[in-house]
């Protein structure tokens, strides 16, 4: 009998192939169910003998692994970034410093496509894959291994017994995140608004079955250890990888001098399009690697090679109409109906116009040609009307003095404009889908389309007919796309929602000017929404943060009879009302009970999200510094905020101080 290491080892060789076979070769040598069944057969080989499991096995591709937190990793070599370049003035000048340093009349460069994903580290020791790490500030990364290795064209093992590192750029291809946005549409969930987005928020996902699920995918294109092997050339080094059995983007092209650069911006400019995965530019890099040392390096970025970016793409097309649509705080919002037009690959036919002043401004009629623009973005925006040609046949907007769903008048603030009968039907399905969405009650299953399509059967009327559905299974089912299993599970997301905590709740209420942050503070002082429902206005703005306009707000909801039975009723159908979050912090973690400033960018985290957490570990985040600020938390280029916390000697911490502490707090 063969012995289980050996048969491991040779079922992790088989598999590593195959995957490579079919994933970066795109030739299969087996079918399908032979895969399935020796992934199958490693599976149950390791599972009985744990002491000879790979480190990284096949068996780890498909997801499952959930962290705490990515550990740190230290670069073994500075992860530099580009300098961009953002017309062809600048890229002339690159290339004349470039043959200034070597005293050549003509350079030899690759030009490859830019990426647009995520920029990443990827270790091999004694041919096995060692760790994937993302760039961090360039010294040190996170360990995202468990999210990469989801990808499987990505080698686990090479034919290299040498210490390897390639870098390359982890992406979302265009269809995927089609399919992603779809399925985020129908869950109430925020779409992504790039690749880029997608795919770091995928591979930053703790839970590593996230990724899996994502369908990401990556091309490497660098190889810094490149002298170790004797290698001279950039192209040679792309080859040498690529031999190794990593994934590279064919769409390189060597270039005689600047001039045929340019000639291949252009040439991939117009297919940008067509390609499946998201661009934002192309990278020059020079082709002679020996001649690096000599041209040089800044602190973040070598000198031997830019980023040329595309400027946005914008295009001509018709204001056929302007249509107004009512938000759920009763807010109109004109938008632009345009001719359809194709803009960097997707058709564009919708462009939110804002409001009247926006409008006004452009001095935008219907019926005129206008430019729009895509910048990287989904998001399109009318950039400015084309005044010249005019025919005389455009027509001024004119807003209308009555919500168009309802009729009701409409009260003019600021520039906007709102519709203020609380019973007008596009409230109304407005205030469901926010209701049910992820940062209100967080109703799985139940996205802007299921809401729409139960409202429109009479399912769903108001707030509290979500908690009565259950009612309408059996003539749900008989809807297309609807099963026992699908209405069930919605069903049960339903109920889950009943034991949310009170910021949810409150937040989901769609009281006006409560968002989700002073949704979080309120609970946090009045407990259970019942307190919170006898606040006076006096009461109410001696809170910090708490203006009168947002007390006036609550005061007036609370006042409301149709607000006062929906949420009498809520509490009958056993809505919990109370603040449950208290106990679950840890009052020994760092930041508890403490006020902290955050500032400057962060690498690792969005503003929104580290001021998060840092609520959830109960400190209180605000917006300047003062005497009684605990901690200054700051990111890059912080800038006046920072002074002043060193002014006033309060205590500065960095961004990796900050994730040790986060850290410490989830122990
Ligand atoms: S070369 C020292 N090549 O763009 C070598 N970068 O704006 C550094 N990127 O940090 C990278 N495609 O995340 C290189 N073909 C390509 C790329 C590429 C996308 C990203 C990468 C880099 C950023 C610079």
């Amino acid at each position: 009998m063969i012995d289980p290491k050996s048969r491991i080892d040779e079922l992790v060789e088989l598999l590593n192939r195959y995957n490579y076979e079919y994933y970066t070769l795109n030739q299969s040598s087996v079918d399908d169910a032979t895969f399935d069944n020796l992934m199958e057969e490693l599976m149950l080989l390791e599972k009985k003998y744990p002491e000879f499991k790979h480190k990284i096995s096949p068996s780890n591709r498909v997801g499952g692994q959930v962290v705490d937190a990515f550990k740190k990793v230290t670069h073994k070599r500075q992860m530099l970034s580009l300098a961009d370049a953002f017309n062809y003035d600048e890229l002339l000048d690159f290339d004349r410093k470039v043959r200034e340093v070597l005293g050549v009349a003509k350079v030899e460069y690759m030009a490859e496509l830019k990426i647009d994903g995520l920029a990443m580290s990827i270790d091999y020791v004694d041919g096995k894959l060692n760790y994937c790490a993302t760039r961090g500030d360039g010294i040190v990364g996170e360990d995202v291994t468990s999210n990469v290795i989801t990808i499987n064209s990505i080698p686990l093992q090479i034919k290299v017994s040498q210490g390897l590192e390639v870098r390359g750029e982890v992406y979302m291809p265009k269809a995927s995140l089609a399919e992603c946005n779809e399925k985020n549409a129908l869950e109430g969930r925020p779409l992504f608004a790039n690749c880029r987005n997608a795919a770091a928020g995928s591979i930053r996902n703790l839970d590593s079955s996230i990724a899996a699920s994502r369908k990401l995918n990556a091309y490497w294109y660098y190889l810094p250890n490149a002298k170790d092997f004797n290698i001279k050339k950039h192209s040679d080094s792309l080859d040498f990888i690529e031999s190794l059995g990593f994934r590279t983007n064919k769409e390189r092209r060597l270039c005689d001098g600047i001039e045929e650069v340019l000639k291949y911006i252009d040439e991939y400019h117009e297919k940008r399009p067509n390609l499946d995965y998201d661009i934002d530019g192309v990278v020059i890099k020079v082709n002679d690697l020996t001649t690096y040392d000599a041209i040089g390096y800044t602190a973040k970025t070598p000198k031997w090679a830019i980023a040329y970016k595309f400027p946005p793409e914008e295009a001509k097309t018709k204001l056929l109409d302007i249509t107004l649509t009512v938000g759920r705080t009763g807010k109109i919002t004109p938008n632009a109906i345009l001719s359809p037009v194709r803009v960097q690959g997707s058709l564009i036919q919708r462009a939110t116009l804002h409001n009247e002043d926006f409008i006004a401004e452009k001095g935008l009629k219907i019926g005129d040609t206008v430019i729009i623009r895509k910048a990287g973005d989904i998001i399109p925006e009318v950039v400015s009307a084309i005044k010249e040609t005019r025919t005389g046949s455009e027509i001024d907007f004119v807003m209308p003095g009555v919500c168009p769903v309802c009729g009701e008048k409409l009260t003019k603030i600021d520039a906007m404009h709102f519709c203020t009968n609380d019973n007008c039907l596009a409230r109304s399905v407005e205030k469901l889908i926010h209701y049910a969405s992820r940062d209100a009650m967080d109703i799985e299953g139940m996205g802007e389309k299921v809401v729409e399509q139960f409202f429109n059967q009479g399912f769903l009327t108001d707030i509290n007919s979500i908690y009565e559905l259950k009612k309408y299974r059996e003539e749900i089912i008989e809807i297309d796309g609807w099963s026992y299993k699908s209405i069930d599970n919605l069903i049960e997301a339903i109920e889950k929602s009943k034991s949310n905590s009170m910021e949810k709740i409150l937040f989901a209420l769609g009281i006006k000017e409560v968002g989700q942050k002073m949704s979080k503070t309120l609970s946090r002082i009045y407990k259970s929404i019942d307190n919170l429902a006898k606040a006076t206005f006096e009461e109410l703005t001696s809170i910090p943060d708490v203006g009168p306009v947002l007390a006036n707000s609550i005061v007036e909801y609370f006042k409301n009879e149709t607000n006062l039975n929906m949420y009498e009723k809520l509490k009958e159908q056993g809505v919990n009302i109370t603040y449950l979050k208290e106990d679950s912090i840890d009052s020994n973690n760092f930041f508890y009970n403490k006020k902290v400033v955050l500032t400057g960018t962060l690498e690792n985290y969005g503003r929104k999200e580290a001021g998060d957490i840092l609520e959830s570990m109960g400190a209180k985040v605000q917006g300047s510094v003062s005497k009684v600020t605990d901690v200054v938390i700051a990111g890059k280029e912080a800038g006046s905020k920072l002074e002043k916390a060193q002014k006033l000697g309060v205590r500065v911490m960095n961004e990796e101080e900050f994730l040790t502490y986060i850290k410490k707090g989830e122990n």
